[in-house]
């Protein structure tokens, strides 16, 4: 297996101290070199590669290619919700090329409605705390894998207690209710969440004698993605997954995440990134709550170690927020946000919407249609959607209510359970 992703090689891109600085927001439909783009086939032979180039090069690093050899040990079916649906977990196993080395494996829980053995659209949705943490089952496995401290675990490993303690921020019952399948992973079967990179999967990708990232190695955020990626390796092959309908889900650290796993992968259909804020839907520029700096101070591990080169200097960056928005083009977007949640930027984040909107015009279809942002707890209308509620900081019913509304307009509203 070759783990360069790219045509252009991270060399032939400018050192930071190189790159104009440009206090405007950059324009989406124009290349690096200033030239337009002005037709889709350029949009995505061209600009749509080089955003991508860009976003790795000097923010979130490479993400290696898709695992040459992948394995799926599906595990023994259960039911659940009082037998609306069935799930299994499914052990994601790969390998890369040194000497056929083992990654961990990643833990996926499928859930699916059992009123219909059609095909459904489904969320996959990654989470902080582990599986078990979603629903009360005892046959969902407790993670071996780090946990939050938040997560009510002991020494960061999950215990039996905490099952089902996550229950109501994700509502399951509510999406499979909806006819909807729903999959999850914790973030910590890549990589657990510290400035560490001595476990997750990140050191099966050192080079001999390799010991921490280089500049443009992937950081953390990038990890998840991949994994997010691996997830929908096997959705796409189950027989009673729409596979052109899978949308993601994360909230905030993790809604960056839904929100990159997207841009870089056209399987996934549509994307919820839910308060994620500064280093996903929030400006680097002009940046109000959480900036650069701070998050770079932070969280270094979550991105490059390139990235923390912008940190005084964001006028230099190559693009802003609303371009990883573009990479969506001309798929659904939801951004939705707390007024609460100022951290998060949410004026801003409708900003990132605004300049997003050339690129879906580009492809003909409704974009941004509300020109101003829409009032408390309103869905705005168009692929780029934004939704912003009362409250603060989290993820709630309520707002998977919203989630499942947005997902109907573009998948069809499913029969119910
Ligand atoms: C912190 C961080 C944010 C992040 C949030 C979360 O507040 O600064 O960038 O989105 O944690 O993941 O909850």
């Amino acid at each position: 297996i070759t783990f360069s992703v790219c045509a252009l090689s991270a060399a032939e891109w400018p050192d930071v101290a190189d790159l104009p600085e440009r206090t405007e927001f950059p324009p989406a439909l124009e290349m690096f070199d200033g030239t337009s783009v002005t037709t889709i086939k350029e949009w995505e032979e061209n600009r749509k590669p080089e955003l991508k180039e860009l976003f790795q090069q000097y923010m979130y690093g490479y993400m290696p290619a898709a695992p040459a050899e992948i394995n799926f040990e599906v595990q023994p079916e259960f039911s659940l919700l009082e037998g609306k649906a069935r799930g299994f977990e499914v052990i994601i196993n790969y390998a890369v090329d040194k000497g056929g080395e083992t990654l961990p494996p990643l833990n996926l829980l499928v859930i699916l409605p059992t009123n219909s053995d059609k095909p459904v659209p489904l969320f996959l949705g990654m989470n902080f705390c582990g599986n078990h943490t979603l629903l009360p089952n005892k046959e969902i496995s407790l993670t071996n894998n780090w946990v939050y401290d938040s997560c009510g675990g002991v020494d960061h490993q999950a215990v039996e207690g905490s099952r089902g303690s996550q229950f109501n921020d994700w509502g399951i019952d509510t999406i499979i209710n909806r006819g909807y399948g729903f999959a999850a992973f914790h973030s910590a079967d890549l990589a657990p969440d510290v400035d560490d990179f001595s476990n997750g999967v990140h050191p099966y990708f050192f080079k001999e004698g390799q010991t921490s990232p280089d500049p443009h190695d992937w950081g953390t955020l990038a990890a998840w993605a991949w994994g997010a990626h691996r997830a929908v390796d096997y959705l796409v092959t189950h027989p009673q997954v729409r596979k052109e309908q899978i949308a993601i889900i994360g909230h905030s650290r993790l809604g960056k995440t839904a929100l990159l796993a997207a841009a870089f992968d056209d399987r996934i259909a549509l994307s919820i990134p839910h308060q994620a804020g500064c280093g996903g839907t929030a400006p680097n520029r002009e940046s109000v709550g959480e900036s650069v700096a701070i998050i770079n101070r932070a969280f270094p591990h979550w991105f490059n170690n390139t990235f923390p080169l912008f940190s005084d200097d964001v006028n230099r960056l190559p693009f802003d927020q609303h371009e990883l928005i573009t990479l969506m083009a001309p798929r659904p977007v939801l951004v939705s946000n707390a007024v609460e949640d100022k951290w998060a930027d949410p004026d801003g984040q409708f900003r990132m919407l605004q300049l997003a909107a050339p690129v879906y015009d580009l492809y003909q279809v409704e974009g941004l249609l509300d020109q101003q942002q829409p009032e408390l707890g309103r869905l705005s209308n168009g692929r780029l959607g934004y939704y912003i509620r009362s409250g603060n900081h989290s993820m709630t019913r309520g707002d998977w209510l919203v989630f499942l509304d947005y997902a109907d307009k573009y998948f069809g509203k499913q029969p119910a359970m």
